[in-house]
């Protein structure tokens, strides 16, 4: 059945680093309202995902989940037809353990009724947490489980996992048929979590992200500037600077990261609609091979990284980080020969920067950058004869 679900990184928008608890159906259609209106579904985000909160505590007398008649009056099935209107995808949560990390019914022992639900709905992607697991029962076999029900589901729904990097995930979680995983524990609206995140998964098992099962870094905060729902997420209401946004965003695209908004997306800002569209960054996100970068040496402190892939076309995705605090920028150069392009081959790279939207033109055996920190390049280079 899922036979083109996670070609690419899933891309969309998710409820929850914002809204956690506070949903309803007019927040979640006016999520896809707003989706299509801004641009972002030009820009290729396409799920619009309820996240937990959305049932209620009790299975009715077929053991069948139940929207919260006060959140979602006219059911689930009525909040896809409409997402659906929009040329857009339907998302919703459960939970591998007994109940969902909000204390809301989980899906363990109602797997395949709970699929079968999902599917009478209209859903087209299941995000899939790890809260309340029962004992000896091994994580994988019950992903292995939700992944058997809804590839039979008879409707083509997409497996999110949410493990948050637990047991040896990144082992097993493309045999049991998940799409992506979450690799990491959640994020928060801050410099500190989002370079965390970043740093813990960088060159961890690389090559197990890709085609048909991604890595998940999580969320993103792009935009929250602080303004959540849920103060855990929000920590202190400070958000993160522009500058922090967009290394944010750089980090996940390069790594292979699905892309799901955090933000409330009905009131962005230019600035955040330009992270969130940059349609050269996306590009190297959604690149069709799919090739996790690998962290490459360079001349700089350690606190800088930079990381190379390899895209269809043959040129390369650069990302250059500053994850040094303080005021004063680094000089990080970048070496082709460490790329693997000798100094005598007669090449040299045509450089592209994807944030400043220009070539920067022809270099033979090095890229220098001065990047202040928390802030990165992007680059996109092409091999040139010389
Ligand atoms: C876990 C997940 C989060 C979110 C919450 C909902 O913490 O990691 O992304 O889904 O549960 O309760």
């Amino acid at each position: 059945m899922p036979k083109n679900l996670g070609k690419t990184p899933p891309m969309g928008w998710n409820s929850w680093n914002t809204f956690s608890w506070n949903i309803d159906e007019n927040l979640i259609k006016g999520a896809a309202d707003a989706l299509v209106e801004s641009g972002l579904k030009d820009a290729g985000y396409e799920y619009v995902v309820i996240d937990d909160c959305w049932s209620l505590k009790e299975r009715d007398e077929n053991g069948r989940l139940v929207p919260d008649p006060k959140k979602f009056p006219n059911g689930m099935k009525a909040v896809a037809d409409y997402i659906h209107s929009k040329g857009l995808k339907f998302g919703m949560y459960s939970c591998s353990g007994t109940h969902t990390c909000a204390n809301y019914p989980g899906s363990f022992e109602h797997e395949f009724v709970d699929a079968e639900t999902f599917a009478s709905w209209g859903v087209d992607f299941l995000k899939y947490d790890y809260c309340y697991k029962p004992k000896g029962i091994p994580g994988e076999l019950l992903y292995r489980r939700m992944s058997m029900a809804l590839r039979n589901c008879g409707r083509e729904i997409l497996f999110s996992a949410c493990n948050w990097g637990n047991d040896g995930v990144h082992d097993w979680i493309r045999n049991t048929g998940a799409q992506m995983f979450r690799s990491t524990g959640d994020i928060q609206d801050t410099w500190a979590s989002i370079k965390n995140l970043a740093l813990s998964q960088l060159n961890m098992r690389q090559s197990q992200s890709g085609v048909y099962c991604w890595n998940d870094l999580d969320m993103l905060v792009v935009g929250m500037s602080g303004k959540s729902e849920n103060s855990w997420i929000a920590e202190g209401g400070f958000g993160c600077t522009e500058t922090e946004y967009k290394t944010h965003f750089s980090l996940w695209a390069m790594m292979n990261s699905p892309l799901m908004i955090g933000c409330d997306i009905r009131n962005m800002s230019e600035n955040t609609k330009k992270i969130l569209t940059n349609s050269d960054v996306i590009a190297i996100n959604q690149d069709p091979e799919g090739r996790g970068p690998i962290e490459i040496d360079h001349w700089c402190n350690e606190s800088c990284k930079g990381l190379v892939k390899p895209l269809e076309n043959g040129d390369y995705a650069i990302l250059l980080v500053n994850f040094a605090d303080g005021e004063h920028p680094s000089e990080l150069s970048l070496n082709f020969w460490d790329m693997g392009l000798p100094y005598a081959s007669g090449f040299g790279f045509e450089i592209y920067d994807c944030w400043e939207h220009k070539q920067l033109g022809v270099f033979r055996e090095r890229f220098c950058a001065h990047i202040m920190p928390h802030d990165c390049v992007m680059l996109r280079a092409k091999l040139v004869k010389v």
